[in-house]
């Protein structure tokens, strides 16, 4: 995963030296900021939105080859992920004549919704089938859309209808065995939240109260500070030493009711060593990331009905599946790709441009003549580990018993993180993801047999929910993202955390015939955003390419017969 850093005036500083900062300082100071951004932008350092955002992103069209005297080009692409469904996908919409080649089953890659039915090996030779009941499923990968990812667009587009994901839930658990709760005791994430805040605002209005702050703050400052401090913890007053004492918002043992019921508050509160101690603040950030805040969105019905209609859209005789590529050889005037079909015949397709959207580790051990230095970015990049296991339920006892509808609890156990359901609120049965972990964790689960990952979740998880955990269990059905064949990940590693890192430059601007796509090209590694994004930047040089190349119109031209993208491609 990557941390986004942007061409802002921070990240200016080290190139401009201090009188340009000096500068603007001045300008600032007597013109205010505005007139001090205006500055900036001259001075080509403006952290202005427009200055920070890629160009607004326009499909290649069938009318922009008029002008040209050009024909739609033909396209292999070389895996049927996001990336390579939403290059072919984009393409299309100018004519494009696309073929996209996917060595699995089923097209979505990462993006993949296990349900009654569905069948996954992994490379150690387990093999599943998973026995959900009709209607329940797991997304065993991407799971989750923040509001402002271009995901949600194509869901939009393509008429495929998105419901809230719930990745934060007040109610959810937090459980650290290792700071000392013990099974059965939890705590709600309310509670924690409410004492956490409460302690940290009593100790701070306290600091700033006896002047420890005086320094970086003026009276009013200070005043405003305490203002939001009463708030944000509901600590006491002044002279009571802004003492946090607790307060509804860590919830009821018993819930206010009708008149005569006022609810019995949780209790007793513990004391701020006892809530630093118990860790539960180290989960407070998660939600906060730019990625991770609520709202978020889940398609109605599972995750692959993105790539589903994706598939629909393109049109599925495009889509050969089965077909691992085994070479690219970039030739004069286009591109072939050989490959194994689903029967194990070896055969290859010919066309003028390529988009490779493969996981760059596997790319990389194709035979190619692409040269060195893709072959070094490619290699540069390495894989993470990330696993996942849906619990079946026959009841929605985390419902009923809890009251725990949707959201994350979170885990100090090697299960990391346990999701509860975000469809079919008070159903008749659920799945659970009763696991979700990455790095050491799921390479330890990873290696386990498929029952043995679901006896220690269960086992586990029990310590959390207690017995239904076990009794009610229907079934399971677990991914271990590193063992899947033709994925071997669940994201990457880039060099230096960036895929504006010098090294990949070889595949963000690459020069010749074969390009590039994958959210391991973005900023954002691990969401079918960053996939969508890196595809369109590949499409628009692509098409960019397409207009003003020497790409060969015709298969005739080209000469290339071995079952080329033009001749059983074209619409
Ligand atoms: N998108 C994945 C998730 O939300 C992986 C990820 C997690 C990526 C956190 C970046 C940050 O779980």
């Amino acid at each position: 995963m990557t941390q986004a850093r942007r061409g802002t005036l921070g990240s200016a500083r080290g190139r401009s030296g201090f009188s340009r900062r000096g500068f603007l300082r001045a300008v600032g100071i007597s013109g205010g900021a505005s007139t001090m951004f205006a500055a900036m932008g001259a001075l080509e350092l403006a952290p202005t939105a427009e200055a920070a955002a890629a160009p607004p992103y326009r499909a290649p069209r069938a009318s922009d080859f008029r002008l040209t005297g050009r024909s739609a080009a033909s396209v292999v692409v070389l895996g049927g992920g996001v990336a390579g469904l939403v290059s072919a996908y984009e393409l299309g919409k100018a004519g494009y004549d696309c073929t996209i080649l996917e060595p699995r089953g089923r097209t979505g890659g990462r993006n993949f919704t296990a349900r009654a039915g569905t069948r996954q090996s992994e490379l150690h030779g387990y093999s599943q089938t998973a026995r959900f009941a009709e209607g329940q499923y797991m997304n065993c990968g991407a799971a989750r859309l923040a509001q402002w990812m271009v995901t949600v667009d194509y869901c939009r587009e393509l008429g495929v209808p998105i419901e809230v994901f719930t990745n934060y839930n007040a109610d959810a658990y937090i459980y650290n065995e290792k700071s000392g709760m013990t099974p059965g005791r939890p705590v709600r994430y309310r509670t924690a939240e409410a004492d956490t805040y409460g302690y940290v605002g009593e100790l701070l209005a306290k600091a700033s109260d006896q002047g420890a702050l005086d320094k970086q703050l003026t009276a009013a400052d200070r005043e405003r500070l305490l203002a939001f401090l009463e708030r944000w913890g509901r600590i006491g007053a002044k002279a009571d030493g802004f003492a946090y004492r607790g307060s509804t918002r860590r919830g009821f043992g018993v819930w206010p009711g009708a008149a005569g019921t006022p609810g019995i508050e949780l209790s007793p509160v513990p004391s701020v060593s006892e809530v630093f101690a118990s860790g539960v603040g180290r989960y407070f950030s998660f939600n906060l990331n730019y990625n991770q805040a609520m709202v978020m969105f889940q398609p109605v019905g599972g995750m692959d009905q993105l790539p589903k209609a994706l598939t629909r859209a393109i049109g599925p005789r495009r889509v050969r599946l089965g077909c691992q590529a085994t070479s690219v050889t970039e030739l004069a005037h286009g591109v072939r790709v050989a490959y194994q079909d689903g029967t194990g015949q070896e055969r290859v397709v010919d066309a003028d441009y390529c988009i490779a959207a493969m996981p760059p580790h596997l790319l990389a051990g194709l035979p190619h003549n692409l040269g060195s230095a893709v072959q070094r970015a490619l290699t540069s990049i390495a894989p993470a580990s990330a696993g996942k296991i849906g619990l079946e339920y026959r009841s929605r006892w985390w419902e009923t018993d809890h009251r725990i509808y949707g959201g994350i609890t979170e885990t100090d156990l090697d299960l990391s993180h346990i999701w509860h359901p975000s469809y079919d609120f008070n159903g008749e049965r659920g799945v659970m993801i009763g696991y979700y972990n990455t790095g050491s964790r799921a390479d330890r689960y990873g290696t386990m047999s498929p029952k043995a990952r679901e006896e220690r979740a269960v086992a586990l998880g029990s310590r959390i929910y207690g017995r239904k955990y076990r009794t009610e269990l229907a079934s399971s059905f677990s991914v271990s993202w590193q063992y899947v064949p033709h994925l071997e990940g669940a994201w990457h590693r880039l060099p230096g955390g960036s895929p504006d890192a010098p090294v990949l430059r070889p595949l963000t601007e690459p020069s010749g015939r074969v390009l590039f796509a994958g959210d391991w090209l973005s900023y954002t590694d691990g969401w079918q955003h960053g996939a969508i994004l890196s595809a369109r930047k590949a499409v628009t040089a692509l098409h960019a390419r397409a207009l003003k190349h020497e790409h060969r119109s015709t298969p005739a031209e080209r000469g290339a017969v071995h079952g080329s993208a033009d001749q059983d491609g074209g619409e």
